[in-house]
């Protein structure tokens, strides 16, 4: 069977590739580095032909409200129409837990564009939302950086490590269509605060820390509820602190 991963140079798309190179599927790693893009259409109908299944992990390259809107809408609507006229059997992509619950944000509100497109596309499809990766701590410590202050909300969250993301988005990729949406969350519920302050800590790093019930996520005011899974996730075993320390040890080996 082939599987055509949009975004598989990223750091889901690499690890999912990885993956499903351990099946006996043909699997292609297509982005703008391997000559696809799903913004021009470059490569794509080429990239698209006899597969069976497409999984996009892609991102934005800028978050900036307008142009990430931009990129999901015509990033899928491409994608979308290569894969009818492939015969795609399933559509498989990424999205975020909570990205309803936050229309201020720029960057969710595009994630629900993109939802609605594959929704509507009458392609079979699944889509995985899962909660903040551990990889995503630096970005989101200097989204909330202002001089030498990072501001952060102390509302919870539940962040996970993007491999077990992988694990779960593999399954789905080599499951029957869900035609639904399911989400996948980290162990630990825990204030954002908390875990930037850990990550700001563990990377010696001497911005001083806020926690700011008014700081923005990427353009929205966090409650409790904002980021946290409904009441059904797949849940990852492993935690944050764990997590740093193998990956430091890895970084020193
Ligand atoms: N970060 C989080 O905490 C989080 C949480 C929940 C969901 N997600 C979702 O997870 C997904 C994957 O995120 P990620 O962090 O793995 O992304 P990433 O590492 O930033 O990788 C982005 C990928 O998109 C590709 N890409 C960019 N422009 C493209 C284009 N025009 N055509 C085709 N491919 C293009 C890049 O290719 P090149 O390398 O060639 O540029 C790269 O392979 C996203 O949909 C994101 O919304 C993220």
């Amino acid at each position: 069977m082939k599987i055509v991963v949009i975004g598989g140079t990223g750091l889901i798309g690499s690890n999912l590739v990885n993956r499903l190179l351990r099946h006996d599927h043909t699997v292609i790693a297509a982005s703008p580095a391997s000559g696809v893009n799903t913004i021009t259409g470059e490569g794509l109908n080429e990239a698209l032909k006899n597969a069976a299944i497409v999984v996009d992990v892609s991102n934005s390259p800028s978050f900036e409200d307008k142009a990430v809107l931009d990129f999901f809408q015509r990033s899928t609507m491409n994608l979308l129409t290569a894969e009818a006229y492939a015969g795609v059997k399933h559509h498989v992509a990424m999205s975020v837990v909570g990205a309803e619950r936050l229309p201020e944000s720029g960057y969710l509100r595009a994630k629900i564009a993109q939802e609605e497109l594959i929704k509507e596309s009458g392609i079979p499809y699944s889509i995985l939302r899962s909660t903040q990766f551990f990889e995503f701590a630096g970005r989101i410590a200097q989204a909330g950086t202002t001089g030498e202050e990072v501001h952060i909300s102390p509302a919870e969250f539940q962040p996970i490590a993007s491999d077990e993301v992988v694990s779960a988005l593999a399954d789905i990729v080599l499951g029957a269509p869900l035609n639904a949406t399911v989400e996948v969350a980290g162990p630990v519920r825990m204030p954002m605060v908390e875990f930037i302050r850990y990550y700001l800590n563990a990377t010696e790093d001497s911005r001083r820390l806020i926690s700011d019930g008014h700081a923005l996520y990427f353009g929205a005011e966090l409650n409790d509820r904002s980021l946290v899974p409904g009441g059904n996730p797949r849940l990852g075993r492993i935690k944050y602190e764990d997590w740093f320390r193998a990956q430091l040890a890895t970084a020193q080996s």
